[in-house]
């Protein structure tokens, strides 16, 4: 069986997830779901990032003790990934005993191959990003380029990794895997920033007078080990690296890492390289996804304009009447659909509900629920296949989705696959409208009219394993109310004519319409 190993970054627990959070884990879930049903042995990693100053000195400023402060941050993510439906396969917590003992046997292995040095230091430092930056990189003197925050000059011994003795390697691993670093704009931008700089060595410690909270640097217990060395090594850490594990030989190299393009560097540039000096495969892949932001600004704790994803969810689905799971689902959709996975997008309120209203209303809601409606009122809830074929006016759309979906999903094409697939979910509309079954009754049409009915729920019920990825319980929802015989999401169900009888049962709408006026 083909693996396929998927990470999100492990999320830092200074604060509540917002629905940026959300994001990144709902597109690692949507492909995790494909390559499932897909039968491949699918692992998806997730977690948290749980040491470094930053976390120091939330903790501090709530006057509670780390331990505890941290502990309750991971429950909340913790409980919002079932909210949003998201099927990880392990949890990885950066303060777990097992990840620290990987993190120090690392940095011993690679201070006795002597890629580990000790040396005076001098940056500027930006706690938010727990990232140094060089006098050159600053922007209006002494800011952080990536969030614009004041940096802090920091002079000290620490010790470095050699990335600079790793440059040739690794351009040339650039150079010769173009789909290493995904979309082409991030690509590009990491072989610019290469172009343009030789690579200066990774500071990987910090002083315990300075920063307590982390792990303990194995060969100087002054010090513990920065939170970006350590955090990065989550990914092999996850699964068992260094424990002689079956796990670590059955899915590493990971498949795809995916990132938000704001901690691009951290996983293209120095990543690759740590895995190299450790004699270990490179990843296939790293994605770079785009930002969601409010008015044009990223949305981030520190602009303090953050969306709660719990309350989001709830407020939906009190707004449209449905259950949670069904309001995750609406939320994933418009995440999915709305923007290309790389571009940033704008959200509001306002935009998700119009979304809602007409695409998973007006056309799949409605589609289902008249359907099934026709199934009761003409045939008692009841159809069988009759043997027909699939009707000419759908085989266009179908025949696309077969030919395109599979490969615009591995992509993590989504908003594609869905285009496809809300094409198929019109074009089912429309032949509900030109068939005019109210006639083919009226006129004892008895034939037509099952062969009909049959073809909507056979259309409807191939549509809810297209969208299984990213609508999961919609999905379920919608095939246990066309009475399917065993669910299934699996590609095999996908032949026109594989479900031989639909026993009916009606539910209220899947997606009502919110009113805005
Ligand atoms: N802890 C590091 C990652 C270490 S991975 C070895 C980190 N954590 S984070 O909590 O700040 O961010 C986690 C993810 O959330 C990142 O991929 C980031 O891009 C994403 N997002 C945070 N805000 C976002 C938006 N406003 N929009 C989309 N994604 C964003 O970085």
């Amino acid at each position: 069986m083909k693996k396929f190993y998927l990470t999100s970054p492990i999320y830092y627990v200074n604060a509540n997830p917002h629905i940026g959070h959300a994001y990144t884990n709902i597109i690692c879930d949507c492909l995790a779901r494909f390559r499932r049903i897909k039968g491949e042995n699918v692992f998806f990693l997730t977690g948290t990032d749980e040491h470094g100053e930053k976390i120091q000195k939330a903790a501090n400023a709530e006057g509670v003790s780390i331990e505890s402060f941290i502990d309750n941050k991971v429950d909340v993510f913790k409980r919002l990934w079932p909210k949003l439906n998201i099927s990880y396969d392990f949890f990885i917590r950066t303060s777990w005993q097992q990840h620290c003992e990987v993190v120090s046997k690392v940095i011993e292995k690679l201070y006795e191959k002597g890629d580990i040095y000790k040396s005076k230091y001098s940056a500027f430092y930006c706690v938010g990003c727990e990232t140094f930056w060089t006098s050159l990189q600053l922007v209006d003197t002494d800011k952080c380029p990536e969030c614009r925050r004041q940096t802090e000059k920091i002079e000290e011994e620490n010790y470095f990794f050699k990335l600079s003795k790793y440059q040739r390697w690794f351009k040339e691993h650039l150079e010769g895997n173009p789909e290493f670093i995904r979309p082409k704009i991030r690509y590009n931008e990491v072989k610019k920033f290469l172009d343009g700089h030789p690579l200066t060595d990774l500071c990987i410690s910090r002083p315990k007078k300075r920063v307590s909270w982390g792990i303990d640097l194995p060969i100087d217990k002054n010090y513990v080990v920065y939170v970006w060395f350590d955090a990065l090594i989550n990914y092999i850490s996850g699964i068992e690296y260094g424990i002689d594990s079956e796990k670590f030989n059955t899915f590493w190299p990971a498949d795809i890492h995916f990132i938000g393009k704001d901690i691009l560097r951290h996983h293209a540039i120095f990543w690759p390289i740590m895995l190299k000096a450790l004699g270990l495969e490179i990843p296939g892949c790293i994605f770079a996804h785009g930002w969601w932001k409010i008015k044009e600004e990223k949305i981030s704790k520190s602009k303090g304009n953050i969306v709660n994803p719990f309350d989001l969810i709830k407020q939906l689905s009190e707004l449209l009447g449905i259950d949670e799971a069904l309001s995750a689902d609406a939320f994933r959709y418009f995440l999915m659909r709305e923007i290309p996975v790389g571009a940033d997008g704008n959200f509001s309120l306002e935009i998700l509900i119009e979304r809602i209203n007409s695409d998973l209303a007006n056309d799949l809601g409605n589609l289902v629920y008249r359907s099934i409606n026709m199934v009761q009122k003409y045939n008692k809830g009841s159809v069988a296949a009759s043997g027909g074929e699939m009707p000419s006016e759908f085989r266009k759309s179908i025949l696309n989705l077969e030919k395109y979906y599979d490969d615009f999903m591995a992509a993590g094409r989504f908003s594609k696959a869905l285009d496809d697939i809300f094409a198929l979910i019109g074009i089912i509309n429309k032949y509900i409208e030109t068939t005019k079954p109210w006639n083919l009754k009226k006129e004892k049409k008895e034939k037509e009219l099952l062969s009909f009915l049959y073809a909507l729920c056979e259309g409807i019920r191939i549509i809810s394993i297209y969208l299984y990825p990213i609508m999961p319980k919609t999905s379920f929802s919608i095939q246990k109310q066309l009475g399917v015989k065993d669910v299934s999401f699996s590609g095999e169900k996908l032949k026109w004519g594989s479900e031989g009888r639909f026993l009916i049962k009606k539910e209220k709408p899947l997606f009502p319409r919110v009113d805005v006026s």
